[in-house]
């Protein structure tokens, strides 16, 4: 049965590039994407530092900006964190949150995401929720369990208003930034039980209008044959977004 979801290709730029870099690469995107084609949504990524100078250049276009990041208090003594309300000031529409690099290297849990994710809801700001299996769990056949369980973890108890305040990105860890695609089949596999459990937390409805991405070394090679799965609504994309050809080309593709 079809879907009305429409697609998100995601460029997430991590710790990459400074101030002129990030200015070029959003100027260049422009330029590539004059028009962003229907049927898709276009977001990028930026570091904290470079949101208002990226917000400034893509004024006008269609691609929507988003952050990595976000601490759930709104304001006060929380030295080098950002909150819901300044991301939404510098012209923020989305959040990365619960990427497995944050989870690894920065020791956030799952209630952490799970604090994180209320606080863009309430503050109107959609939660690209990441979730993901390392290899040891790949290999030893219990990422579904793994990434389930991270996902009801991380939004429980969260409150929809509509299908478009929330998209989860499922991202196998053994994937990014690897080069080792999963391929489409195990993207669409996992993806499916997202949305399962997606349908426990949300109900059937609400469910059936989130988007469900994939990430991990997704690119204009392999973006068309993913988002073909009737459950990968498009990709959370990292080292091919910070070439502004090969982001381009994902995303005609992808609403091809
Ligand atoms: P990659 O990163 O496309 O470089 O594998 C994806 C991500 O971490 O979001």
């Amino acid at each position: 049965m079809p879907n009305n979801r429409t697609t998100l290709i995601a460029g997430n730029w991590k710790m990459n590039n400074d101030r002129e870099a990030a200015k070029a690469l959003a100027a260049e995107l422009v330029e590539a994407l004059p028009e962003v084609p229907a049927g898709v949504e276009v977001l990028v990524c930026p570091p904290t530092i470079d949101l208002c100078c990226v917000a400034h250049k893509l004024e006008g276009s269609g691609i929507a900006l988003g952050a990595q990041n976000c601490y759930w208090e709104a304001s006060g003594a929380y030295t080098g964190e950002t909150s819901v309300p300044m991301l939404k000031s510098a012209g923020c529409t989305y959040c990365i949150i619960g990427h497995s690099e944050r989870r690894d290297y920065f020791h956030e849990s799952d209630e952490d995401q799970n604090k994180k994710a209320k606080a863009l809801v309430a503050g109107g700001i959609v939660p690209v929720f990441c979730c993901g299996e390392p290899l040891e769990v790949r290999e030893a056949g219990t990422y579904v369990e793994h990434v389930v369980a991270q996902v009801k973890a991380g939004l429980e108890g969260l409150e929809l208003a509509s299908a478009d305040q929330l998209v989860v990105a499922y991202e196998p860890i053994w994937a990014i930034g690897t080069g080792m695609t999963a391929t489409a089949d195990d993207a669409q596999e996992v993806c499916h039980a997202v949305r399962e459990a997606l349908v426990e937390l949300f109900g059937a409805e609400m469910a059936d209008g989130i988007r469900v991405l994939y990430g991990g070394s997704a690119k204009p090679g392999n973006i068309a044959e993913l988002v073909a799965k009737p459950d990968v609504d498009g990709a959370l994309v990292g080292g091919a977004s910070l070439k502004a050809a090969d982001f381009s080309e994902m995303v005609v593709k992808a609403a091809e």
